[in-house]
């Protein structure tokens, strides 16, 4: 358990690569149990969630060996044990491995998924997209348990483009007898990402990125080497950081494509935007102007950016609003960053925020993982020491924050808790 202290108050500036995106690591991790030889992945995020899902998997039998650039995950010898219930709760992902177990084993157990605590988060698209794979899923003494002797094509509407039913459902068929089309499908880069990880091994999935998306299925996957792409919201998060300290950064590994929604409202907010093939500079105004945002599945406005953004436009020019459509309850951020002087109030799901003309250092507490990206944010841009608690929530999607800051020239660190309750002044 640590704390991040930070100063305020110090322009980033210089070049900074992203690293692997949590979120395509994840949705490789599940996939990988299709696979019946050794598959080698680079570039994989040194995250608590990918650390906690390559645990889950060698609960099922699968061999981990970690090498200094990559892992070998070795899938061939399957159990279906039913892995460690407060494992899988700590991470959404681990119920997207559900179906391809039941791909390979014809039967799983997993207990009932958590992951960071943003709305209701259920699973009713993946249980019904399932259950016309032809898997027979009960619930029982709190986990889900499938018998499917073998998974057949199906036509599956999603009711919602989720990116996890979209990841799941298309991981799910690619050993099927026959065709699945999932309409309605997510057309996140993280399922693009999936589905070329999964083609490298043999599948065949066409159409990943629309919202249509083609499972043809085969009768097994093979191994292969695969590299994690860049993390598009770790960009998102250093593109925000050098607006919030009126900084200059220059992003790499990033395709600007993937960034448009939040470029756009940069420049909106009067923030100079430059991109290139695979970088995008940001250079922050020490004025910015309030914008209203509104959430959507990709390609409009990520959810995942919304809270680092309102800790942007806390100190923006006018009122900004930014409104949250996915999630009921992506708002933990609001009350801190009122604690540290901030003016927003939440109307529905809209937090609307009147700027001011700074923020104040203050005691914060992450609540989920982007609200600590925000709190992280909002103290670098404020005058005096911010202090973050619950740390183990950022670390969940962001490998050595505060390495990646101070190589931009913040002064930010980690403290771990004792020492940092042992201080007099922050004790109380
Ligand atoms: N939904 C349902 N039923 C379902 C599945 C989803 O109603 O069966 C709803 C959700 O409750 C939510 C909406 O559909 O309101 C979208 O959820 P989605 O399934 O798209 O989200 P997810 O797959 O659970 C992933 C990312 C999130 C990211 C969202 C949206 C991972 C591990 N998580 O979640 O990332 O916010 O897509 O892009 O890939 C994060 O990185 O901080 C994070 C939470």
């Amino acid at each position: 358990m640590s704390i991040l202290r930070i100063e305020g108050g110090h322009r980033l500036s210089g070049t900074i690569e992203v690293k692997g995106s949590k979120n395509a690591a994840l949705a490789v991790l599940s996939g990988v149990v299709l696979a019946q030889e050794p598959v080698r992945i680079f570039g994989l995020p040194r995250v608590s969630d990918t650390k906690a899902k390559l645990t889950l998997l060698e609960q099922i039998g699968a061999v981990v060996t970690h090498h200094e650039d990559h892992v070998v995950i070795d899938c061939s010898n399957l159990t279906d044990a039913e892995p460690d219930a407060e494992l899988v709760r700590s991470i959404r992902t681990s119920f997207y491995m559900l179906g391809p177990m039941l791909a390979r084993l014809g039967k799983a157990r997993i207990p009932q998924p958590g992951g960071c605590r943003i709305g209701a988060r259920p699973v009713d698209f993946h249980l019904k997209g399932l259950a016309l794979l032809g898997a027979v899923i009960d619930q029982s003494g709190g986990s889900y348990v499938g018998l499917a002797p073998k998974l057949r094509g199906a036509e599956i509407y999603l009711d919602f483009p989720s990116a996890g039913a979209t990841q799941h459902l298309m991981a799910s068929a690619v050993l099927a007898d026959g065709q699945t089309i999932i309409q309605n499908a997510a057309m996140e880069p993280e399922v693009v990402f999936l589905a070329d990880f999964l083609n490298k091994l043999g599948a065949v999935i066409e159409g990943a990125g629309s919202s249509t998306v083609t499972v043809s299925g085969v009768e097994k996957l093979g191994g292969g080497d695969y590299r994690v792409p860049a993390d598009r919201l770790q960009a998102g998060t250093f593109m925000l950081a050098a607006a919030a300290t009126g900084g200059d950064v220059t992003v790499t590994s990033v395709l600007p494509e993937h960034q448009a929604p939040v470029m756009s409202k940069l420049r909106e907010a009067g923030v100079w935007v430059d991109q290139g093939p695979e970088w995008i500079r940001v250079r922050g105004d020490k004025y910015l102007q309030a914008v209203s945002i509104k959430t959507m599945p990709y390609p409009g406005f990520p959810t995942d950016i919304q809270q680092p953004m309102a800790a942007l436009l806390a100190t923006a020019n006018g009122v900004s609003t930014v409104e949250e459509t996915i999630y009921e309850s992506r708002i933990g951020h609001i009350d801190e960053l009122n604690r540290m002087g901030a003016k927003i109030r939440l109307e529905g799901r809209t937090a609307v925020i009147t700027g001011v003309d700074h923020l104040q250092g203050s005691v914060v507490e992450a609540s989920d993982l982007r609200a600590g990206a925000a709190l992280v944010l909002a103290g670098l841009g404020a005058r005096g020491e911010t202090h973050v608690k619950n740390v183990k929530y950022i670390d969940r999607g962001y490998e050595d924050l505060e390495g990646s800051f101070t190589s931009l020239g913040a002064s930010i660190e980690r403290i771990p808790i004792e020492e940092w309750e042992a201080t007099a002044q922050w004790s109380g």
